[in-house]
């Protein structure tokens, strides 16, 4: 059984980009709201000194707008400890267990790319580090359905599921959050939400940004693995699944389960793969690389409230907007009771997931003043500017920290996501390219043609 409280953060992967760019920001707000009160030992094999460790981390926070000798800050770099050493090498692992000292119940997070994962999940084993701990496993979580299944056996040889924390920062996002919140506080909702009300359901995340540097990790990736199976599944999983039975983390993560255990495994014609021109010019990527930057696809989930409603989800970089969408619509009054001239466009849910603001929009139709039973199609909308509270990551590494599981993937919702997309992964399916600052490679319409085309999120 895992502990209450991790008494040491071990930081696998401690000088790479994830840590600078989102890592140590977090646990620099972890440490001014009190929640991180422990050591934070770097691994990692640059070959540095604790010092250059520790400006390295302070060079993130000033990044991130940390103003010099802010106090957070100076406890948190006070707290930094750093052991140098490759991940396979047992020596390493046991230069860790001394850096520990007295830590009984560590918190190992790997910020390592994919690949890495098994070989530092075994050496922690080896060398006793991993009873009484818990570890943060980044996404994604293997390379398909196999290479998860062999990875969650190998944490198990260590780690029981409990200890286990499968992070994907989108469950920590307010947004991905009040996906739910939405669904079950409103009693309007429910009655419409399902296959007799429903239209289609489109999910869209679009980044302006290509790899930026991150060429040799997205290479091992591409957009399927990157942000499909893990995000977009998971924001699919909010939006259609069943109310938990009760409070509680499995409550929540049983319903999630069985919609992925709901949604059809992917044909290749229910998918059209996308390549950026410049893609391969990028650093870390190979020159003749048939990587996805791009994925439209289709997806059929057979559950009594969803049969047959058309499901697209898009998602990729170098697109002409930064934006995380999703677009519910619904279908349309039976009759058109003002005449033809008067049909309004079928409503719809919108919510905006990202970036950072949260918003609902409603999309209905009203009545132009005059004569005429004629009208406009309007939105009813309420937009949360403020920057959220926490970050994701800041909100789940809290969560690990304190081993409440709620916003981890569980090893069966992760294999049953894998078991999704598993088919398509090794076909030799066709990458079509596009410009940047598009939608995407034309061939994608064909996905969403039947049901009114792709709706493309605006700007900002
Ligand atoms: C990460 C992906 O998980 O999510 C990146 O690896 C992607 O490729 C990022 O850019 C997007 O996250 P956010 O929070 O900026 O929408």
């Amino acid at each position: 059984m895992s502990v209450a409280r991790s008494d040491a953060l071990v930081l696998f992967g401690a000088t790479g980009d994830l840590a600078r760019r989102k890592l140590f920001p977090a646990l620099h707000a972890l440490v001014r709201s009190g929640t991180l009160r422990v050591p934070v030992i770097g691994v990692a094999r640059s070959g540095w000194s604790v010092d250059e460790f520790r400006r390295h981390v302070s060079g993130s926070l000033r990044e991130h707008g940390v103003a010099a000798h802010d106090a957070a800050a100076d406890t948190l770099l006070s707290s930094l400890r750093y052991v140098d050493g490759d991940y396979r090498d047992d020596e390493t692992h046991r230069r860790l267990r001394v850096a520990l000292q007295d830590a009984q119940h560590p918190l190992y997070y790997l910020a390592v790319p994919p690949s890495l994962f098994t070989s530092v999940v075994d050496g922690l084993e080896a060398a006793g580090g991993a009873a009484g701990a818990r570890v943060v496993v980044e996404k994604p979580f293997g390379r398909d359905l196999a290479s998860a299944q062999a990875l969650n056996r190998a944490l198990h040889r260590g780690f029981p599921e409990d200890a286990v924390f499968r992070i994907d920062h989108y469950l920590g996002k307010e947004a991905v959050q009040n996906l739910l919140y939405f669904r079950f506080t409103n009693a309007f909702l429910e009655p419409v939400w399902n296959r007799n009300y429903v239209q289609s359901i489109q999910i869209t995340m679009a980044e302006e940004i290509g790899v930026e540097g991150r060429g040799r990790f997205y290479e091992e990736v591409g957009a399927l693995r990157d942000v499909v199976q893990n995000h977009m599944l998971h924001v699919l999983a909010h939006l259609t699944m069943e109310p938990p039975a009760g409070a509680g983390a499995d409550a929540l993560r049983d319903e999630k389960s069985k919609v992925f255990r709901s949604i059809r495994p992917l044909a290749a014609d229910d998918l059209v793969r996308g390549q950026y021109d410049g893609y391969r010019a990028e650093p870390g990527v190979d020159p003749a690389s048939t990587v996805d930057t791009f994925v439209a696809l289709r997806i059929f989930l057979d559950s009594w409230r969803w049969a047959d409603v058309p499901i697209f989800i898009r998602a990729g970089k170098r697109l002409a907007a930064t934006a995380t969408e999703v677009l519910v619509a619904l279908k349309r009054p039976p009759q058109a009771v003002f005449g033809p001239a008067a049909v309004s466009p079928p409503n719809y849910f919108r919510f905006r997931l990202g970036p950072d603001r949260v918003a609902v929009a409603i999309g209905a139709s009203t009545k132009h003043a005059g004569t005429s039973m004629a009208g406009e199609a309007i939105e009813l909308s309420v937009c949360n500017d403020r920057t959220p509270e926490m970050t994701a990551y800041e909100r789940l590494i809290g969560d690990a920290l304190t081993g409440d599981p709620t916003l981890f993937a569980r090893e069966d919702g992760v294999e049953a996501a894998w078991r999704i997309v598993d088919p398509v992964l090794h076909l030799p399916l066709a990458v079509h390219p596009y410009p940047a600052g598009s939608w995407g490679p034309p061939a994608a319409d064909a996905i969403a043609a039947h049901a009114g085309g792709w709706h493309c999120p605006v700007r900002g």
